[in-house]
């Protein structure tokens, strides 16, 4: 049975967030809004709570889970040999839209990555996820809410929609803000590495630390136990998603043609300065303006979500550049298309 409760995503209600912190106590799994996404949580330092996890969201061991933090004190809890820069890091961007990957503490359960020697925290700055932790007494384990390779749920009805019976309680507390997963980065290398672009964006990274390098990220099954969490498909609809990108006037026309030519159920994921060329088209979702891409991200995974509960079977999208918050778009728009990217000169 999930247990759905409202709280305030401003001022938590005390009774609220301890109902819920008692569950996490318990080893048992409560779903909560972040700035970022939803969260699926539970007790970061118990191997079995954190299986909870793996089973009720389908996904492989092999992709290994955030730990979340309330306090930056906290991460002497979960990493040793902490590098200054993750310090430095953490100041600066703590509470936010960051994850660092450090060495991991031997108090953490390895199965919260997969058996490596790492583990990778974040503190989140919504109230909601910060009391929960805080109240809860220990760092909570935490992937995005949603069933492995669905898009990540921005909503309590999202959360619900995945894991309906398979999550004890469901905190509903309103939207989550970016709607795009944090930025993730490795500190246990040579070299800083983005592994994962989102919410803090590579631009504000450099001016804290200015070599960082960014992964490929994207790499097929076979290799994706050792470079967890890069595998291609991810964040996908049911709906076929078709990335374009290039010249704006071409991109256009050539989305035209195929809405034309298609016999499919064709739906269009387009910012508003694009609106008038698809005006004739049924099928539209609108995300915001290209000059604020926080809007675009806001939006993006409802959009999936919303055309897949209207039986659309292709999605046809075009990108949103790479610079700053575009360099996570375009991640979540290559994934979901499955690499699928028709380049328009
Ligand atoms: O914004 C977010 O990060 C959200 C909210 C709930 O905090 N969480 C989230 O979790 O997106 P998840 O599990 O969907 O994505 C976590 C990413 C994956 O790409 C995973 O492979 C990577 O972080 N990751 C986790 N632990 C890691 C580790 N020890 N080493 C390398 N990558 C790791
Ligand atoms: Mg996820």
């Amino acid at each position: 049975m999930t247990r759905m409760l409202q709280v305030n995503p401003r001022q938590p209600e005390t009774a609220v967030i301890e109902t819920a912190a008692e569950v996490i106590r318990a080893g048992r799994l409560v779903a909560f809004p972040t700035e970022t996404v939803y969260g699926l949580g539970a007790n970061a330092l118990s191997a079995e709570a954190i299986q909870r996890i793996y089973t009720a969201k389908q996904r492989p061991a092999s992709d290994p889970i955030i730990a979340h933090i309330a306090h930056i004190d906290q991460l002497h809890h979960l990493a040793t040999d902490i590098p200054d820069i993750a310090w430095q890091l953490a100041q600066r961007f703590m509470p936010g839209a960051l994850t660092l990957v450090l060495r991991r503490h031997d108090d953490v359960p390895a199965n919260i990555a997969n058996g490596l020697e790492t583990v990778a925290v974040r503190m989140p700055s919504h109230p909601v996820a910060h009391a929960l932790i805080d109240v809860a007494g220990t760092p909570i384990a935490a992937p995005s809410a949603n069933t492995f390779t669905r898009p990540s749920a921005t909503t309590a009805q999202h959360v619900l929609q995945d894991l309906d019976g398979r999550v004890d309680v469901i905190l509903d507390g309103g939207l989550a803000t970016i709607g795009l997963e944090s930025t993730v980065l490795d500190l246990t290398g040579e070299t800083p590495v983005v592994l994962r672009p989102g919410g803090v964006l590579v631009e504000q990274l450099r001016e804290v630390i200015p070599i960082v390098q960014v992964s490929p990220r994207y790499v097929d099954e076979a290799t994706a136990t050792t470079s967890p969490g890069q595998m291609l498909k991810h964040y996908s609809p049911d709906a076929n998603v078709i990335l374009f990108s290039g010249d704006d006037s071409a991109v256009i026309a050539r989305m035209q043609a195929m809405i034309r030519e298609s016999n499919q159920r064709v739906g269009v994921l387009i910012a508003d300065e694009d609106q008038t060329h698809f005006a004739a088209h049924a099928d539209v979702i609108t995300l915001g303006s290209r000059q604020d891409l926080s809007q675009i991200g806001h939006g993006l995974f409802a959009a999936f979500r919303r055309f897949d509960q209207m039986g659309v079977n292709v999605i046809l999208v075009r990108d949103f550049g790479r610079d700053g918050l575009g360099a996570a778009l375009w991640d979540r728009l290559l994934r979901a298309a499955e690499g699928q990217v028709i380049q328009v000169d």
